[in-house]
């Protein structure tokens, strides 16, 4: 049987052979300037060549424009190495809001043959990441692992369990444990948005 996570390799490479796959390239953004191959040069691409946005605070380190478009601050590179190194993650990405997270990640991930199971007390961010992902989504009672049980039977080509870790309205815990079990046993992808279980601390 496939790996749960073979889809995303295939897919990626599938973006590569058409020459779509983007990356981030890490550089220093100095207000209007980029450094490329030890070259500084105007940035065009960014939202700030004329340098207005840093001018009147120096020193600042300013990420103009977008990462992918205008050259990768690496400062945000080090954040998020901090970051998966805090969670033991291989690697972390950075979005703006807890909103965006959701947005840029289910919809993702999640695809039309799909099925999304989603928690009925889920945040509104995540109930309309799912709605905007050709996913089927089934909802399941809060923090249910029975009605879990019986949802996850429905046929998909992919199975999504998304759940809060600590749930924003009640303050109580999903029931973890018995939740990843139940995406083992049915090879389902465990999405989890850990908002408000995540605390950082980071020495410097
Ligand atoms: C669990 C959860 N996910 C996502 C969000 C959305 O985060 P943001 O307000 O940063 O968009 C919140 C906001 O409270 C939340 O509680």
């Amino acid at each position: 049987m496939k790996h749960k996570f073979d889809f995303v390799t295939e897919t990626l490479e599938k973006i590569k052979s058409r020459n779509l796959y983007r990356k981030l390239h890490d550089n220093r953004v100095q207000g209007p300037y980029i450094l490329f191959k030890k070259k500084k040069l105007i940035n065009l691409c960014s939202n700030d060549y004329l340098g207005l946005g840093s001018s009147k605070i120096p020193n600042l380190q300013l990420q103009s424009s977008s990462r992918l478009v205008a050259g990768n601050d690496f400062s945000f590179s080090i954040l998020e190495k901090k970051l998966a190194d805090h969670k033991s993650q291989e690697s972390a990405l950075i979005f703006p809001t807890g909103y965006m997270a959701n947005l840029g990640s289910i919809p993702v991930l999640a695809q039309k043959g799909d099925l999304i199971l989603s928690d009925e007390l889920n945040h509104a961010s995540i109930i309309e990441a799912c709605r905007i992902s050709d996913a089927k989504i089934s909802v399941y009672k809060h923090n249910d692992a029975e009605n879990l049980k019986k949802k996850i039977r429905q046929k998909a080509d992919r199975k999504f369990i998304v759940t809060e870790g600590i749930f924003s309205m009640n303050g109580d815990f999903a029931d973890l444990k018995r939740i990843s079990e139940i995406a083992d046993k049915n090879n389902a992808i465990l999405v989890l948005d850990d908002a408000h279980g995540l605390i950082l601390l980071f020495y410097y």
